[in-house]
C-alpha cells in the first residue's frame, strides 16, 4: 500500500480546493462561440450587433466582412452582397452602393470594380449605361472616352457611320445624319453596341 489513509485525506482536500477555484463559466464561452444570429456579430462581451452595411455576418463568432470589389450592400443585418449590375462599378471593398458609369464610359457586364472608356468611332452621353453608340454619317467620334459626336464640318465634312477615322473630305455615299443624339431613354441613333 502506498498511500496511507491522511495521505489521500490530504489529496481530495487539494482536489476540492482546486475545484472551488473560479472556473470560467462553460455556457459563457459556449455563447461566445456561437450565439449571435447570422446577420449580427458579437460586439463586446454581451451585445451581438448588426451588421453594418457594406458587410456580411455570418453569425457565430464572425467579425463582419467587407464586401469584395464589384458587389455591395446598402443595408445593416446582412448574410450576402449584391452584385454590381452592368453599366455601374464598385472599386472599392465595403461598399454600400455601386456608381454609376460616367458619360464617355461604360460596363457591359455585372459584379466589375471599372468602367471602360468609350473607344473611338462610338460614343456613350449618358451614365450608368452598359453600352456604346455608333456614330452616325457626317458625325464622327475620333478619340477615345467621347461623349458626343461631333458633326463634321468644311474642310472635313464627311464620315462614314460607324467611323473610327473621324471627319474626312471626300464625299461618302451614305446621307447625312441631321442630328446624331441618343434619345433621353438612352436609345442610340444607330447601331447599338454591347461588350
Ligand atoms: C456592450 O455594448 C452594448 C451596446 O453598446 C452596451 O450597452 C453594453 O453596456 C456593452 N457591454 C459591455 C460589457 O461592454
Ligand atoms: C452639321 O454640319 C453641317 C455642315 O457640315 C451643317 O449643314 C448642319 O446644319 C450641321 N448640323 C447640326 C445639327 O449642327
Amino acid at each position: 500500500m502506498f498511500f496511507s489513509t491522511p495521505l489521500i485525506s490530504v489529496a481530495l482536500t487539494m482536489l476540492a480546493s482546486v475545484t472551488a477555484l473560479p472556473q470560467p463559466d462553460q455556457n459563457t464561452l459556449t455563447a461566445r462561440q456561437s450565439s449571435c444570429p447570422s446577420g449580427s456579430y458579437q460586439y463586446n462581451q454581451t451585445a451581438c450587433v448588426a451588421c453594418p452595411a457594406g458587410n456580411t455576418c455570418n453569425g457565430g463568432s464572425d467579425s463582419p466582412q467587407p464586401c469584395d470589389y464589384g458587389r455591395y450592400q446598402p443595408n445593416t443585418g446582412s448574410t450576402s452582397c449584391m452584385q454590381t449590375q452592368p453599366g455601374f462599378f464598385t472599386n472599392q471593398r465595403g461598399s454600400t452602393t455601386p456608381a454609376p458609369c460616367p458619360a464617355g464610359s461604360y460596363q457591359p457586364y455585372s459584379q466589375q470594380a471599372f468602367c471602360y472608356g468609350v473607344p473611338k468611332g462610338r460614343f456613350q452621353s449618358q451614365s450608368g449605361k452598359s453600352f456604346v453608340c455608333a456614330t452616325c454619317c457626317g458625325w464622327a467620334a475620333t478619340g477615345t472616352n467621347n461623349v458626343n459626336p461631333v458633326n463634321c464640318t468644311a474642310p472635313t465634312p464627311y464620315a462614314w457611320p460607324n467611323s473610327g477615322d473621324g471627319c474626312i473630305s471626300s464625299p461618302t455615299s451614305c446621307t447625312r445624319a441631321a442630328t446624331c443624339a441618343q434619345a433621353a431613354d438612352g436609345s442610340c441613333p444607330g447601331e447599338t453596341i454591347f461588350g
